[in-house]
C-alpha cells in the first residue's frame, strides 16, 4: 500500500456545528425525488441514449412517479436539445410531471436552454456553477467574489428570460458545485444572493441542491455540512433544500439518509445508481429502505426485474449481482443455515397469519418488488435440504413429508456436488421425477382395479387386484384390506417384496389449473432396516398410494442393488 498515505491525502473538512440534532431525527415521508437518469445518468454512459430510447424511459420515470425529471442539458449538446423540443412538441409530458434543464453560469448556454423550453406548459431551469475554493483557483482563477458574481449574474438572466416566457410556469434550481469542499458560510451566502435575483419567497421556493459532486465527505460530516447550511441560509423558507449525492466513497444512500434528518426534503438521484465514475445515489435502493421501515416510498417499484431490464437495455449497463434489492442475489440464500431461516420464517408467518414481515435474512417481502420466492433459494453444493423442498413447494406444488427432506436434500446436493454448478429450479424438479415419479423398473404396475365395499359400523374395505411385472415376469395379485395400501399389501403378502414394510403416508392434491392430482408419498423400512421414500402421482388417490408403494420399493431395490425376482414364498 502506499507509504506516507498523509502526505498525499489530507482529513475530510469537519464543519463548525454546535448542537447538531440530526442524529436525533428520524425520517417519517418520502422526499420530493428527482431523477436524473436523463442528465448525469446519461451523460456518464459510454454510448448515450439515442432519442427514441430516451423517451421511453422519460416514459418509464413517469410510470415509477417521479413527478421531477431532469431530462437535459440542452445547451450542451443538439441531441440533448431535440429530446427536450420532442418532450415539449411531442406532448409526452404528462399532467403533475415538471421537467428539468440544466446550465452552467454563462450567458449563452442560458440563452439556449431557454430557447429549449419554449412552449412548455411548466419547466424548472437548474443553474450550476462550481464555488470549491479548489476549482476557484485552479480553473477560474477567481476568489470568492468572482464565484459570487458569475452565479449572481447568470442567476439574473435566469429571472430576466423567464419573465419574458410568461405562458410557461418556471421554477428555479441552484446547485452549488462542489458543496462538500467548500465552506458552508460561503455556499450559503452564494446560495442566499442567488435566491434574491431569482425572487425566491415562500410561495415560489428555489430548489437549492447541496451537491457532493466528488463524495469526499463520510456520511455524518455531510449531515452536519447540510444543518450547518438550512441554519446558515436566510431565507430557509423560501427554499427547497435537495441533494444530489455521488458516490465516489460508495456511501450515497448514507449520505442521502442523513442529510434528509438534517434537514433536506428532495434528492436527485438515479435509477440503480448510474451516474459519472461511481454514480449518483441509488434511487431505488432509498426507496426501498424507507419501504422496509413501512413509509410509502412513493414510487412504483412492484415490477423491479423489468424496471431492471429495461434499465440494462437502454443504458447497456449491467446491475451487478449484489446490489440492494435490484441485484440477482439481493434476496437469495445459498448457505443451508439462512435457508432454512427464511424458509422456517416464511411457513411462520403464513401458519399465524401473521401481516407484519419479520422473516429471518429478508429485508423486504421481495414479491413487493416483482421477485418470486424461487429467487430466495439456490441450490448448490452448500445449500441447506429444506431448500430443495421449498422449490418443489413453492414452484412445483409438491410438499415433501419433513422426514423425506433429508432424502431428497442429499440427493440434490450430490447432483450439484457433482455437476459442480448451481443446480435451476427445474433441475431440481427433474430429479425428483426421475427418482421418485419415473422409476418404473424392476417394478411395474400394468392394470389395477379397486372395489370399495361398504361393511357393518360404517367402515369400508377395499379390493384390490392387478398385473405387477417384475421386469418381464408377470404377477397376479390381489388382496383386500381396510384401505388401498393395506389392500396391495395384502395382494403381495406372499412375494419377497412384501419383507418392504409400511411406515408412513401422507397425500395432497397437486393442481395446475383444472388438473388436480393426488400426490401420495409413502415410507417404507426396507429389509434391511433402513428407510426409503416413494411417490406416486395419479387423478385417482388410491393409485397415487399404489404408485408410491412401488417407487418405494423400486428406490429400496435400486439403493441396495438387491434386485431378485420375486418369487412366491410358499
Ligand atoms: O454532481 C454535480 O455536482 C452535478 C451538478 C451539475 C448538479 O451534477
Ligand atoms: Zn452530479
Amino acid at each position: 500500500m502506499i507509504k506516507d498515505a498523509d502526505k498525499k491525502y489530507g482529513p475530510a473538512q469537519l464543519f463548525p456545528i454546535e448542537g447538531r440534532t440530526w442524529p436525533d431525527r428520524k425520517v417519517s415521508s418520502a422526499p420530493v425525488w428527482c431523477s436524473v437518469d436523463l442528465r448525469d445518468g446519461d451523460q456518464a454512459l459510454v454510448t448515450p441514449m439515442g432519442l427514441d430510447d430516451k423517451l421511453a424511459f422519460f416514459d418509464l420515470l413517469c410510470r415509477i412517479g417521479f413527478t421531477q425529471i431532469e431530462v437535459g442539458s440542452p445547451a450542451s449538446s443538439e441531441a440533448e436539445f431535440e429530446f427536450v423540443r420532442a418532450l415539449i412538441e411531442g406532448g409526452s409530458i404528462p399532467e403533475g410531471v415538471t421537467v428539468q434543464v440544466i446550465t452552467p453560469a454563462n450567458g449563452g448556454d442560458i440563452e439556449k436552454t431557454f430557447e429549449a423550453i419554449r412552449g412548455a406548459k411548466r419547466a424548472a431551469v437548474h443553474l450550476f456553477s462550481n464555488i470549491s475554493p479548489l476549482h476557484r483557483k485552479i480553473v477560474f482563477e477567481t476568489g470568492f467574489k468572482g464565484a459570487k458574481d458569475m452565479a449572481v449574474s447568470s442567476a439574473e438572466l435566469m429571472a430576466e428570460l423567464a419573465s419574458g416566457m410568461p405562458g410557461t410556469d418556471i421554477s428555479f434550481e441552484y446547485s452549488p458545485e462542489g458543496f462538500c469542499a467548500a465552506p458552508v458560510v460561503e455556499a450559503a451566502e452564494i446560495c442566499a444572493a442567488v435566491m434574491k435575483a431569482l425572487g425566491a419567497s415562500p410561495e415560489r421556493k428555489v430548489v437549492i441542491d447541496l451537491p457532493s459532486t466528488v463524495e469526499c465527505l463520510p456520511p455524518n460530516v455531510y449531515a452536519d455540512a447540510v444543518e450547518l447550511f438550512c441554519r446558515s441560509l436566510p431565507d430557509r423558507d423560501s427554499a427547497v433544500i435537495s441533494v444530489h449525492p455521488h458516490n465516489d466513497r460508495g456511501t450515497a444512500v448514507a449520505c442521502a439518509e442523513l442529510a434528509l434528518c438534517a434537514g433536506a426534503e428532495r434528492v436527485e438521484g438515479t435509477l440503480f445508481g448510474n451516474g459519472e465514475r461511481t454514480g449518483n445515489v441509488d434511487i431505488v435502493t432509498l426507496a426501498l429502505n424507507l419501504l422496509s421501515e413501512g413509509i410509502d416510498p412513493m414510487l412504483d417499484l412492484s415490477d423491479l426485474p423489468g424496471i431492471k431490464r429495461f434499465y440494462e437495455s437502454k443504458t447497456r449497463m449491467h446491475v451487478p449481482e449484489r446490489q440492494p434489492y435490484s441485484g440477482l442475489y439481493a434476496f437469495t440464500a445459498l448457505s443451508g443455515s439462512h435457508e432454512d431461516a427464511i424458509l422456517k420464517g416464511l411457513r411462520w408467518r403464513e401458519e399465524h397469519g401473521e401481516e407484519r414481515w419479520d422473516i429471518p435474512y429478508l429485508p423486504i417481502d421481495p414479491t413487493d418488488v416483482g421477485r418470486r420466492y424461487d429467487d430466495l433459494v439456490r441450490i448448490n453444493s452448500q445449500s441447506g435440504r429444506n431448500g430443495a423442498a421449498f422449490i418443489l413447494e413453492t414452484q412445483f406444488g409438491f410438499t415433501l413429508p419433513r422426514a423425506m427432506r433429508p432424502e431428497f436434500g442429499e440427493l440434490v446436493r450430490k447432483k450439484a456436488d457433482l455437476s459442480g454448478a448451481e443446480l435451476d429450479s427445474q433441475a431440481v424438479y427433474d430429479l425428483f421425477e426421475e427418482t421418485y415419479i419415473k422409476i418404473n423398473s424392476p417394478y411395474r404396475l400394468a392394470s389395477y382395479s379397486f372395489d370399495d365395499k361398504a361393511v357393518n359400523a360404517g367402515g369400508s374395505q377395499v379390493c384390490f387386484s392387478g398385473k405387477l411385472y417384475y421386469n418381464d415376469i408377470e404377477y397376479d395379485i390381489s388382496g383386500s384390506g381396510n384401505g388401498p395400501i393395506d389392500a396391495f399389501f395384502n395382494a403381495i403378502s406372499d412375494l419377497t417384496i412384501s419383507r418392504y414394510h409400511f411406515v408412513s403416508y401422507s397425500e395432497h392434491a397437486v393442481s395446475s389449473g383444472s388438473d388436480s392430482r393426488a400426490a401420495a408419498y409413502i415410507q417404507l423400512e426396507a429389509p434391511d432396516g433402513g428407510s426409503v421414500f416413494g411417490v406416486g402421482l395419479s387423478h385417482n388417490i388410491y393409485l397415487a398410494s399404489i404408485r408410491g408403494i412401488i417407487s418405494a420399493i423400486n428406490r429400496g431395490v435400486a439403493l441396495r442393488s438387491v434386485a431378485q425376482a420375486p418369487r412366491r414364498t410358499f
